[in-house]
């Protein structure tokens, strides 16, 4: 039986970066991981897809050979190109974006931080400082390694302006493991989250059960009735980029002791202020009324899954002695290793660098997307938030994809606040993909 080729859907864009056979074996990938191609379906000769497209051959040629190399195309001798029957294509997909599979897109996430390789060897040392130590015999202490929350709280004096006692810190696996085991002692009822705000927070606090209240995000908190928790990114808003300014603080936190509420204060990249010096923590305003949320996320590694928190002390107690019997503490080798770090101004360094970084590189992304768009907040961190209409949001957002970049949409942060845009992020990438990346956004807004 002979097989007609498919038609492509497919249109070639000259102006974007990038060559035109890496854009074509983009947009084929793309209709494979869509399910438009599916496994058997015969795909035009080289030269007649050239044809079509008004492209030369050889472009066509070199799209067919990367997407044979990866395993989505066959070649049958004598035949021609048709889609693998073998399950090798479909699970090659590394990511998704959204909801739809994706591959191999760099993505330039709000989360990612930049870490400098000249500090390799100081990550060597502490890693190396692991494996010839000895882990405790048993589970150890449930709040995390002494000497580790004797750091993070002389971290938090110095950094935060927060005066803890080592043991009122909790070492968790991250900001979301930090929320769970705060939330799981405080009595049933909602929190009330950030609109638009962190979607991992949403999620865990879902995920446990409670409902979700929205606050909106830029307007001043005076009624927390009937929830039993806030949780918010008093530093730098996440995403819109917010500072809380003080006099809403005092009004959040009296909304809080009027409704017997906590307040759970994120602080996951307060660090990373280039303009001014840090805010202050939310908690060193009332240790009784905040959980504080700390993570190593944006100073080391999102991957290393580490976190601390201070609770309110008067919740302190149930918290360690639900851990002691659950045994949820976070793993010894990366408490160990961060010990290390922190010991040996590791942590410092790479702040400190990044820091640097981001400061040459934010101005360089408002210096592309403010002739198109608003910004949501002030400049900090390693991500900003621009504000577009929709329709422009989603095109910049294709032309990076196009050219091989994944970035956020706003509208996917918001629950019921309508705000649209984008969320860039530019600490996980490169210099080189960044520029590529921003080029590509300012030809989807152009
Ligand atoms: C708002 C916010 N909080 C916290 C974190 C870090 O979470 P974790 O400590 O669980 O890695 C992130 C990471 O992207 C974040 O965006």
């Amino acid at each position: 039986m002979v097989t007609l080729p498919v038609t492509l859907p497919i249109t070639l864009d000259r102006s974007l970066p990038g060559s035109l056979g890496g854009q074509l074996s983009g947009r084929v990938r793309d209709l494979l991981v869509d399910g438009t191609l599916a496994r058997g379906d015969r795909l035009p000769s080289s030269r007649a897809l050239a044809g079509e497209l008004g492209v030369s051959r050889s472009v066509t040629e070199q799209a067919y050979e990367q997407l044979l190399a990866e395993g989505w195309l066959e070649a049958r001798r004598g035949s021609g190109t048709y889609v693998a029957a073998t399950g090798a294509a479909r699970a090659a997909v590394p990511t998704r974006v959204g909801a739809r599979a994706t591959p191999a897109l760099v993505r330039l996430d709000a989360g990612t931080p930049w870490i400098d390789p000249r500090h390799g060897a100081g990550w060597r040392r502490a890693w190396r400082e692991v494996s010839t130590a000895r882990p405790p015999r048993g589970y150890d202490d449930p709040r995390g390694l002494p000497e580790l929350r004797a750091l993070l709280a002389d971290r938090l004096a110095r950094t935060r302006g927060l005066a803890v006692d080592p043991d009122e810190v909790v070492v968790t696996n991250g900001t979301t493991d930090g929320l769970r085991h705060l939330l799981t002692v405080l009595p049933p009822g909602p929190v009330a989250l950030e609109d638009p705000g962190y979607r991992a927070a949403v999620e865990t606090v879902r995920g446990l059960g409670r409902p979700v209240r929205d606050l909106p995000a830029l307007a001043p908190v005076t009624d927390l009735r009937g929830a039993v928790a806030a949780y918010v990114t008093p530093a730098h808003q996440h995403p819109l980029g917010r500072v809380l300014p003080g006099p809403e603080r005092v009004a959040l936190l009296a909304a809080a002791g009027a409704a017997e509420a906590v307040v759970v204060e994120d602080d996951y990249d307060s660090e990373f202020r280039y303009d001014v010096a840090p805010v202050p923590a939310l908690a060193s305003l009332d240790r009784g009324r905040v959980a504080y949320l700390g993570t190593a996320a944006k100073s080391v590694a999102p991957s290393l899954r580490l976190g601390w928190l201070v609770p309110p002390p008067a919740l302190l107690d149930r918290i360690n002695d639900r851990r002691v019997v659950t045994h949820e503490g976070a793993a010894w080798p990366v408490q160990r290793a961060f010990l290390a770090l922190l010991r040996d101004g590791y942590v410092d360094q790479v702040v400190r660098s990044a820091r640097r970084v981001y400061a040459e590189r934010a101005p360089r992304v408002a210096a592309a997307l403010a002739p198109y768009a608003e910004p949501a907040g002030p400049v900090a961190g390693m991500y900003s938030t621009w504000l577009l209409p929709e329709p422009d949001a989603l095109r910049a957002q294709e032309a990076a994809r196009r050219a091989g970049f994944g970035v956020a949409l706003l509208s996917g942060y918001c629950r019921s606040s309508g705000l649209t845009g984008l969320v860039v992020g530019f600490g996980g990438v490169s210099d080189e993909e960044l520029d590529r990346a921003l080029a590509a956004l300012v030809s989807g807004l152009g």
